[in-house]
């Protein structure tokens, strides 16, 4: 298998989480090689194929694409095959084994990268992208208001990011326990989308009761002051 490479060295402005977020990151890479096997793995196919049709209702022909907390690439995988004229197709993920899962499946094409990396210190310059889609990895980051401002900074002006996870009332009682802090519910994911400057808030219900997708428009030099809006 490839080696993966170290993440970057810090940016700055973001903190090393510690033992938490390595132990979330060493679960991952325990399930990364049988990842897209059985009823789980289908589950996973099932958002993300929803999510791409989500995706490319607002954005229908990105010409370069971030998936952050890409897993084992199957979402970049889809949009490779249906995407001819998008020039890059990135992936980040924090767990080394997923990035060597995700290049193992990816076919020859070399506008497919998969790297290692954390979506609070992204390694690629302001307005790189199109788009910055994620599926069921916002829960996970360990600091959701630096990932969201980096997302919101690789971003080109008129981008979207396109967010699927878990978002539900029925959560609420998670964030008094191990979830605290977390943006589980539409109510605070949309603050917190606010405060990275994220515009156009659309939520959209998914694929089952607790899951919503996000999509947002980058932050531009003009407010928004529309309130959230569901489809
Ligand atoms: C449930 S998996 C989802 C994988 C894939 N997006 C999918 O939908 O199948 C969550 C992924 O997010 C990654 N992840 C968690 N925290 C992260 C962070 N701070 N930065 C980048 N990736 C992260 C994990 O390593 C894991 O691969």
């Amino acid at each position: 298998m490839a080696a993966v490479e170290a993440p970057p060295a810090g940016r700055g402005g973001w903190k090393n989480p510690g033992v938490a977020r390595d132990r979330d990151v060493h679960a991952f890479d325990v399930r990364a090689p049988a990842y897209e096997s059985g009823g789980l793995g289908r589950l996973h196919h099932e958002i993300a194929d929803r999510t791409i049709a989500l995706a490319l209702r607002s954005a229908p022909n990105p010409g370069r694409v971030l998936d952050v907390g890409c897993g084992t690439g199957y979402l970049l995988r889809e949009l490779a095959r249906r995407l001819p004229e998008a020039t890059r197709l990135e992936g980040v993920d924090a767990a080394p084994r997923m990035v060597e899962t995700a290049r193992s499946l990816a076919p020859a094409d070399a506008r497919l990268h998969f790297s290692r990396g954390f979506v609070e210190d992204l390694p690629h310059p302001a307005g790189s992208f199109e788009l910055v889609i994620s599926t069921t990895s916002f829960d996970h980051w360990a600091d959701q208001a630096a990932g969201l401002a980096e997302c919101a900074r690789v971003l080109a002006p008129g981008g979207h990011l396109v967010l699927t996870d878990l978002f539900s009332l029925l959560l609420w009682p998670t964030l008094l326990a191990g979830h605290r802090g977390r943006a589980r519910t539409v109510r605070l994911a949309t603050r917190r989308l606010r405060a990275a400057g994220f515009q156009s808030i659309r939520w959209h219900r998914s694929h089952a009761i607790l899951l919503r997708t996000v999509i947002a428009s980058a932050p531009s030099a003009t407010t928004d002051a529309g309130a959230e809006a569901w489809s």
